[in-house]
């Protein structure tokens, strides 16, 4: 018998239970290893605050952000010694151009020779949303953007330019009943009513793939349809921010009637066809360390609308990041970025990606602990509230930082506050606390980074302080309670 015979009375590897992961270690960087009583005393330094922590001292799993804290693949790592320190339109730029059009569309691509600018490369998502507002800003007073569920740079950029930011998120977001696979929808019910309200108040839809501060949710194709058709019937542009785009067209080819026989690539068109631009950071599905953009559509609604901005904003990006086909990067940054981009949409890395991220989560789940489920993307969010449901936690405790602070200093993982805190925010001369509506700690998964062993020293240590969660006492803000984007720069310390 033939073995090309032979091997068809065995499964394929596709139908076992454990898959081995569909890439290896191709170099890896020791730890250091560190004692609880020094973490402690480096904790106390920074004020209890995650973000003052040194990297290097993190013996566990540092799970603060999935944003730039990819490892690289040998192609991106290659790719990096090709890059060209031209000053404008370097190698790297058409590289990135060509997986642009490639990936999201001809219409998002720059044509050289068209003299209208549409494709605009920044350092990061923040500049890019920052040169976007700002433009908006200066379209009038008294604007809103509403959105599923805005993160909170974007919220500061929209806010900085005096526009209001409006969270419509979906009322299955936090409803345990709702087994629904798309709890990063935006409510379309209220849009609706928003639009007939105050569309003439309204510059732009924003929809963010997948929904960071919702949960991590994806967001399903049918609701960005639905949105779309929505803003377009009032002359109002949608735009995405795309961060991960390519993790939330994984979701819709999973579990969204109709798409389970579609390619990502054809989903992700898709998904595009429906905006009319959109901001990214390449930090996350572009397998970076850095890097973002903002793209136009070209013959899109916000182009026809505001004929006037894409110049204004080369000129805004000239000023503050740099010609627009290099934006605050280095040649060799675009370069590793082309290669990323190709890699981020690959099936089976994504496969692999998400059931990390969900094996986690359902772990967590499974031993009990308060996370929102399902499991999105590229985080797990654990509901502060439950966690301390029977203890003396109050609300104004910020439960969720002294949980991460805990985390990190006993057991060597960090986290970060989603809620209260981050989201929150304090009028000093009332003395008045404004909470958000959800106050999580994420879990936030780097990618191609951690192992299953990795991961399951985080479950054990979350369980260990479950267990004993009416140890953990509430903070104190020590510096800075009223400061914007407050959960950058505040210090605590533990009351008694
Ligand atoms: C949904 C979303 N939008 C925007 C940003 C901002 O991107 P950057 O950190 O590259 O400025 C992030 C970063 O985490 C994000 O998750």
């Amino acid at each position: 018998m033939k073995i090309s015979e032979l091997v068809k009375k065995f499964p394929e590897e596709k139908d076992m239970g454990v898959l081995s992961r569909p890439y290896f270690n191709h170099s890896i960087e020791f730890k250091n290893i560190f004692t609880q009583a020094k973490r402690a005393e480096m904790l106390e330094t920074a004020g209890l605050n995650v973000f003052f922590f040194p990297s290097e001292m993190i013996s566990g799993c540092d799970l603060l952000s999935d944003s730039g804290t990819t490892s690289m693949t040998n192609e991106q790592w290659a790719a990096l010694h090709l890059g060209d320190e031209a000053y404008g339109s370097n190698r790297g730029y058409f590289k990135v151009m060509e997986q642009v059009r490639e990936i999201f569309g001809e219409e998002f691509f720059n044509d050289p020779n068209s003299r209208r600018p549409n494709a605009f490369i920044f350092h990061q998502g923040r500049p890019a949303e920052d040169a976007l507002f700002t433009m908006l800003g200066r379209l009038g007073s008294g604007l809103i953007i509403p959105g599923n569920g805005h993160f909170d740079t974007t919220q500061a950029n929209i806010m900085r330019n005096n526009i209001q930011p409006m969270n419509l998120f979906s009322p299955e977001l936090m409803d345990e009943s709702f087994a629904s696979h798309f709890k990063g929808d935006m409510d379309v019910e209220r849009f609706e009513k928003l639009l007939k309200r105050s569309h003439n108040r309204i510059p732009l839809s924003l929809l963010t793939i997948t929904n960071n501060t919702g949960g991590g949710q994806p967001v399903s194709m049918g609701n960005i349809r639905e949105v779309s058709e929505l803003s377009h019937k009032y002359d109002i542009p949608l735009f995405f921010d795309a961060c991960r785009f390519a993790e939330n067209a994984w979701f819709v080819q999973q579990y969204e009637p109709g798409y389970r026989r579609k390619d990502i690539k054809t989903i992700v068109r898709e998904m595009f066809s429906y905006v009319d631009g959109f901001t990214i950071s390449f930090k996350k599905d572009g397998l970076v360390n850095m890097g973002g953009g903002l793209f136009l559509k070209d013959g899109g609604l916000f182009m026809k609308k505001y004929p006037d901005i894409p110049d204004a904003l080369m000129g805004y990006q000239i000023d503050k990041e740099g010609h627009p086909t290099y934006g605050g990067l280095s040649g060799r940054d675009l370069m590793t970025l082309a290669v990323g981009l190709k890699t981020a949409t690959r099936e089976e890395y994504l496969t692999y990606r998400i059931s990390q991220v969900r094996d986690f989560g359902e772990e967590l789940h499974r031993r009990g602990l308060p996370v929102m489920t399902p499991i999105g993307g590229h985080a797990v969010y654990m509901d502060v509230n439950k966690f301390f449901a029977d203890t003396r936690m109050q609300p104004e405790d910020f439960g969720g930082v002294a949980f991460t602070a805990v985390l990190l200093a006993a057991y060597g993982h960090r986290a970060i506050e989603m809620g209260y805190f981050a989201f929150g925010s304090y009028d000093k001369k009332t003395k008045k606390e404004t909470l958000p509506e959800f106050n999580f700690v994420r879990f936030a998964i780097p990618r191609l980074r951690y192992e299953k062993q990795d991961l399951d020293s985080v479950v054990e240590a979350v369980e260990f302080l479950y267990e004993d969660r009416d140890k953990i006492p509430p903070v104190r803000v020590t510096y800075g309670r009223e400061l914007p984007m407050r959960h950058f720069k505040a210090r605590f310390e533990f009351r008694k």
